[in-house]
């Protein structure tokens, strides 16, 4: 059954998910690849379609697979389909661009982070709606950090309880993250970093270990597993 967005909702989602999936190894984009049978597209996008506030969701798909990916998604949830770009910055633009009006708040979740639940939609969106025009939800940083130079002498050790690990969805007020875009130089991995430069403040709220982003073949064991056990 297709889910019904919210027509009343104040969010816009867009979803970068035109990478290639290189650290994931040789095969389909990673966004394409499935985890317990569906598309990792598919597990995010049906995620975000029962976050109550959605109302509109934007994914920037592989240009090659922009028909497909729209046949994909037809029965998961009423969404909107566009090329994406070489880096994931250009296809955050891209998607964007395709936001109708109405939503004033954007979130910004990788298709990779597959298995994060509805309530963290919600609790970024939340963020957002309460004033804060920049959100992105983080864990505490577990393990030790250290610096090291070019042949990998430690230089120091960084105090890990200042440290984050930020995650995805990145909320922003619609025009802050428009701005961050038009302003923006270098491709950067992360859209909080463009708000940052513009000198706008950014906020964190608690982030969710099932967001965690499926980078290599590890990850999506780890998710498999998380699936098989009720994520
Ligand atoms: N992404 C995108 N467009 C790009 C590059 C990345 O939309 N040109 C998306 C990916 O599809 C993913 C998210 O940005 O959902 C986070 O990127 P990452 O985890 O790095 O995915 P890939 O770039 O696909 O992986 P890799 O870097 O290993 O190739
Ligand atoms: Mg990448």
């Amino acid at each position: 059954m297709t889910a019904q967005l919210n027509p009343r909702g104040d969010v816009a989602v867009l979803v970068p998910a035109a990478g290639a999936g290189v650290r994931l190894g040789p095969g389909a984009p990673k966004a394409l690849r499935l985890l317990a049978g569906e598309p990792l597209l598919v597990h995010a996008v049906r995620r975000i379609a029962a976050a109550p506030s959605v109302h509109t969701v934007v994914v920037a798909a592989p240009a090659a697979d922009v028909e497909a990916v729209r046949a994909m998604l037809a029965p998961v949830a009423p969404v909107t389909v566009v090329a994406g770009g070489a880096e994931r910055q250009a296809s955050v633009a891209a998607a964007l661009g395709a936001v109708p009006a109405g939503p004033e708040i954007v979130l910004v979740h990788d298709a990779a982070r597959a298995l994060t639940p509805p309530g963290l939609v919600e609790s970024v969106a939340a963020a957002v709606r309460a004033g804060h025009d920049a959100v992105i939800p983080v864990l505490p940083v577990v393990d030790t950090v250290k610096e090291v130079d070019a042949g990998e002498r430690v230089l120091g050790t960084v105090d890990r309880a200042a440290l984050r690990a930020v995650q995805t969805p990145q909320g922003f007020r619609r025009s802050v993250l428009t701005a961050a875009h038009e302003a923006a130089g270098d491709p950067l991995t992360d859209d909080a970093g463009l708000v940052e430069k513009l000198g706008v403040p950014v906020d964190c709220v608690p982030g969710s270990e099932l967001a965690l982003k499926i980078t290599r073949p590890f990850d999506l064991a780890l998710a498999e597993h998380l699936l098989a056990t009720g994520a």
